[in-house]
């Protein structure tokens, strides 16, 4: 079977503090947007877990995310009989901030719980998922979610409007260690953001078009403070008409959020002139993506 694993975009993201275990409490919205790598996967009962992908920048083998996800969940069942072959189609760009080997290993281990019949219930998957990395618990259940905790505490929230995402590669990477090692840690527990999260959290709704105006991002000053080109970025995104622009993750993608499909075009085609990768995409909702 084949199947789609979207990227996801953090609208907004907030530290709250530091952890006795060494990560941050953080509080983000999660969206997968429709930028996704096709995952084929083939079970088998041979013991062999094979991971190949089509990018020379993620690992085949032990090594991906994809084959941690999967092994995580067979020795969960104490089922080393259990085998598999993945074969992942890359077009998510990797360590961008919008989760691409994260999401491919929420998606294998949502989709080999069904396939390899192991009926686990949710937050035992979710567990499994944290042990692989913070951003993959989201991806066991994909759409839209308020996420707190270090990543592992998921709210399903359920988005209306359909704003058109403009994507942009700046042109350098983010290390999320580094990020997270420099952030100053005056951190704020109240804001206009916060205080609309709370309103989230209460109605499980969230307006896009109203999120995309509140947007902050903790790690937006310090990646901008290094590389003059994301003040340049956003700046442009918003002239062209956007809600609001921002940064998913520690970066280094930068967005911009869009009511009218032709100003994002405008913004794209301006962004590609100056020399940037940039993708237009919409949010995923997660009773319409190809899950099954
Ligand atoms: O969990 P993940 O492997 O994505 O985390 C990478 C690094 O980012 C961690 O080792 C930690 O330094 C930092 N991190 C953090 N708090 C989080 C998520 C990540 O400090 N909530």
């Amino acid at each position: 079977m084949t199947t789609s694993s979207y990227a996801k975009i953090n609208l907004g993201l907030k530290v709250l503090g530091e952890r006795p275990d060494g990560f941050h409490d953080i509080i983000s919205v999660f969206h997968e947007v429709d930028l996704a790598d096709e995952i084929t996967l083939s079970p088998s009962v041979c013991g062999t877990i094979g991971v190949s992908s089509s990018s020379p920048y993620a690992p085949d083998g032990p090594e991906n995310l994809a084959y941690k996800a999967a092994d995580v969940l067979r020795r969960s069942v104490n089922r080393p009989e259990l085998g598999v072959d993945i074969s992942i189609l890359k077009r998510v760009p990797a360590g961008g901030g919008l989760g691409g080997g994260s999401s491919n290993a929420g998606l294998i281990i949502r989709t080999l719980n069904r396939i390899w019949n192991l009926g686990l219930p949710n937050d035992r998957l979710i567990d499994l998922a944290a042990s692989i990395g913070s951003d993959v618990p989201f991806f066991v259940h994909g759409g839209c979610a308020l996420v707190t905790g270090r990543g592992e505490t998921i709210q399903p929230v359920d988005s209306t409007e359909d704003p058109v995402i403009v994507l942009v590669d700046p042109g350098f990477a983010v290390s999320t260690p580094w990020a997270f090692g420099k952030l100053s840690m005056e951190l704020t527990r109240s804001s206009p953001y916060i205080r609309f999260l709370n309103s989230v959290r209460t109605s499980g709704k969230v307006d896009l078009l109203d999120l995309f105006c509140l947007l902050e991002n903790d790690f937006l000053p310090l990646v901008g403070a290094r590389y003059p080109s994301v003040q340049r970025i956003l700046s442009l995104i918003c002239e062209a008409g956007a809600l609001g622009a921002s940064m998913s993750g520690t970066g280094a993608t930068l967005y911009g959020g869009f009511a009218r499909a032709s100003d994002a075009q405008e913004a794209t085609d301006r962004l590609e002139d100056q020399g940037y990768t940039a993708h237009l995409c919409k949010p995923v909702r997660r009773l319409s993506r190809n899950v099954q």
